[in-house]
């Protein structure tokens, strides 16, 4: 079976309608300084270590990620990084020693794992990073009303773009799930530090995700019509324009330090 990742080629900015000034809390957040050394871990096409390297063009940037596929793009897109900075693997499991890096960040990344390997995630986190070091996520944040609700929606998604083994494997964990699992990988200070209000589009997932097949689209707009509890719609300002669902959810970047 192939992995998801290797046949989910999307623009991220572009599906989940990123803006400028969320980039720009992300590297507040960071605030790369010369010579530090950088993960982006489960890096995608290494979107994050792009903006890191142009704000600190000096900081040693390694990249992970365990598809091969999103590692060539990232390759692509940081040709000026050397290759060795590169590392295809699977975490929980890293080759780097003990206390190796001064920031890992992890963007869109811990969901994409069971429930019970985002506490392992974390504890390896914990594991390389200096012990001053600091853990940065940018993560959907979900709570008790919207966390099965998002989740089946985005199962659907998975299903109806035959991305099988995402529909089976990621979890999209609560807020107090995250700061436990957190709590527990030994993180002692924990800084909610941005809240990004991320607005759902079915209509975007059409060409990049969904085949272009508008078949597809509407089937998701069924799903998510039928789904959508009617107390929640105003709350999450839920949008019904015939071909374009929309929603606002909330994600959040959290700072960390041992
Ligand atoms: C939604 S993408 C986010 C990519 C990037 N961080 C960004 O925001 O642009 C999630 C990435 O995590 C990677 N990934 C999923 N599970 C992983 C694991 N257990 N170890 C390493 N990478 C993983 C996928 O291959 C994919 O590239």
């Amino acid at each position: 079976m192939k992995h998801g990742f290797d046949i989910r080629i999307v623009s991220y900015e572009h599906i989940h309608s990123i803006h400028k000034k969320d980039w720009n809390k992300l590297l507040k957040a960071i605030n790369p300084q010369p010579n530090e050394i950088i993960l982006d871990g489960m890096c995608g096409y290494g979107a994050v270590g792009k903006r890191i390297l142009e704000k600190e063009n000096s900081a040693k940037l390694f990249l992970l990620d365990e598809s091969k596929v999103q590692m060539k793009r990232a390759e692509a897109n940081l040709p000026e990084v050397p290759k060795k900075n590169f590392t295809i693997s699977s975490l929980p499991k890293s080759n780097f020693k003990k206390e190796f890096f001064d920031k890992i960040v992890i963007k869109m990344g811990l969901h994409e794992v069971p429930k019970k390997e985002q506490v392992n995630i974390a504890k390896e986190v914990s594991r390389i990073l200096k012990p001053k070091g600091k853990f940065i996520v940018w993560d959907i944040m979900l709570n008790n009303k919207t966390q099965s609700l998002f989740q089946d929606i985005i199962r659907k998604k998975d299903e109806l773009s035959e991305f099988d083994m995402l529909t089976k494997e990621r979890y999209f964990f609560k807020e107090d799930e995250f700061l436990k699992t957190m709590r527990e990988a030994t993180f002692s200070k924990i800084t909610e530090f941005h809240t990004i209000n991320y607005k759902f589009s079915s209509r975007k997932r059409l060409e990049s995700e969904l085949h272009n097949d508008k078949k597809k689209l509407n089937l998701l707009n069924e799903f998510i019509r039928k789904r959508f509890p009617k107390e929640l719609k105003q709350p999450l300002d839920f949008k019904d324009n015939g071909d374009d669902i929309q929603f606002m959810i909330t994600k959040k970047i959290y700072i960390m330090t041992k």
